[in-house]
């Protein structure tokens, strides 16, 4: 994730220090639309909008920190995926990357399926609606109760993890009466260039059953002869945050050949692939994603010719981006606490969330930018790090980015990019609250997940 170092000479500090930051951009107040949802912008007076509203309204309302969710944005990142795929294939919105009812219907409404991991997630999805064929479920280590009400709201699939959630399942399911649609969660050995921690191919790591040793095709036999289970398919997922489509295609080249294998030992032509999430998005300017068609064209293209070439009907497709959707739809709207210059190494900014609200710079050494948003300002720029409220410091927001100068406590400043893993990640730490979620339309907002308040801390603790 490094870059070079600033190129130029000193701006700020008298020496500047050694980092992963590019040069500051030649103009400050600029959005790249690249990271921007697309409806940002800046009003006459340079105040940067969303869906025609301010972010000062937007303070002034809603309080911050908050999450600012661009619902036109959404909608057509959602419809964008749905639309590249065609009625040939299947576009699961992975929850996980964040899930509120509001979400659900949008997905609803655009044509979307949805993966949950979790009962939350799937307790979720049916209260707001989600018609439960159009929902997967997933998970290492799903409990029996949450297998139970699964299978009884009629999931159109669960995926299947191990070899004891196989029988779990089955038995489950047979008890009943039902006979449940399931895939079979793979890792076909790929290394995907991405953080270790969220990389899920390889094969030492928890999830799925291992190609090698023939061990997924042991479970698929398993599987094959359970009355309460329905095999409709293989599912592989490589990892997160991912540009190089390399290692998709080497994922979809091994299901196949899973998929041929199961043909010849059993007479059977599983009718699907899943080939999961994972598709990269721009957190800086320096991140060049794929677009849905782009990554659409690709997908099917490499599973109908590894199917050509293993003489297997070409199986219905699906995908589960959770991040490429709702990743780029968001930011995260602080206002400045203290800015602390420390000489000769940069300027420390405090902000009124931190961790609580983003995890993802302290835990994947995430990069993320950041701009002045309630004003413009023509001041040079000054290296920054924005910091949180918590105490810990590795509590950090943006670890190295650019800033006007001038910058001062009232302030409210933009990290953008913050839909996916930063409020389905947030924390309680230090018993700070976590941060509504305001949708925005249209020129009207609307919270769609509410600030925590002290009263739903001192609920919990029961005393
Ligand atoms: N499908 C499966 C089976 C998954 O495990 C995941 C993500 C996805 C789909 C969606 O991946 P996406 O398209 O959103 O990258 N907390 C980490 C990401 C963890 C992803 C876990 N699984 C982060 O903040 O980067």
């Amino acid at each position: 994730m490094s870059r070079s170092a600033h190129p130029a000479g000193p701006r700020h500090a008298d020496v500047l220090p050694e980092g992963h930051y590019s040069a500051p951009a030649d103009d400050l107040n600029a959005l790249d639309p690249k990271v921007w949802a697309h409806t940002v912008g800046r009003d006459a007076d340079g105040v940067v909008t969303v869906g025609g509203i301010t972010v000062t309204q937007l303070a002034e309302e809603y309080g911050t920190p908050a999450y600012i969710l661009d619902e036109a944005d959404f909608r057509d990142r959602a419809r964008a995926w749905r639309t590249a795929f065609g009625n040939d294939a299947d576009v699961f919105y992975a929850g996980k990357a964040f899930l509120s009812r509001a979400v659900v219907r949008w997905l609803h409404e655009e044509g979307l399926n949805l993966d949950v991991c979790s009962g939350g997630e799937l307790a979720t999805a049916l209260s707001a609606g989600m018609p439960a064929e159009r929902i997967a479920f997933h998970g290492n280590n799903k409990s029996p109760e949450e297998i139970e009400r699964a299978v009884r709201a009629g999931v159109g699939r669960i995926v299947l993890d191990s070899f004891q959630e196989i029988v779990r399942v089955a038995h489950i399911a047979q008890s009943l009466g039902k006979r449940q649609p399931v895939q079979i969660r793979i890792t076909v050995g790929v290394e995907a260039h991405t953080h270790e921690f969220i990389a899920t191919a390889h094969e030492d790591q928890k999830f799925g059953i291992p190609l090698a040793g023939g061990q997924a095709a042991e479970a698929v036999r398993r599987a094959l002869q359970l009355d309460g289970l329905e095999v409709i398919g293989i599912h592989s997922h490589i990892g997160s945050q991912i540009f190089d489509m390399s290692g998709f295609e080497v994922a979809a080249h091994r299901v196949v050949g899973l998929l041929k294998d199961i043909r010849d030992e059993h007479g059977v032509e599983l009718p699907e692939i899943d080939l999961g999430g994972g598709l990269g998005i721009a957190y800086t300017s320096d991140d060049d994603p794929r677009e849905p068609h782009e990554i659409a064209k690709a997908l099917t293209e490499i599973v109908t010719r590894e199917c050509e070439a293993a003489r297997l009907a070409t199986p219905r497709i699906s995908v589960e981006p959770g991040r490429a959707i709702v990743g780029p739809t968001a930011f995260t709207l602080y206002e400045v606490g203290t800015v602390k210059p420390l000489d000769g190494l940069r300027t420390y900014v405090s902000v009124d969330g931190g961790m609580s609200d983003n995890i993802r710079t302290a835990l994947y050494d995430a990069e993320y930018s950041v701009a002045l948003a309630s004003r413009t300002s023509d001041a040079e720029p000054m290296l920054v790090r924005v910091v949180g409220k918590h105490c810990e410091s590795g509590d950090i927001v943006v670890k190295d980015a650019f800033l006007p100068g001038d910058l001062a406590p009232g302030d409210l400043i933009a990290v953008p990019a913050t839909g996916a893993y930063c409020r389905s990640m947030a924390s309680n730490y230090n018993h700070v609250l976590r941060p509504p979620v305001v949708a925005v339309r249209d020129g009207a907002a609307r919270v769609v997940v509410r600030r925590e308040t002290e009263e739903d801390l001192l609920r919990l603790d029961v005393g």
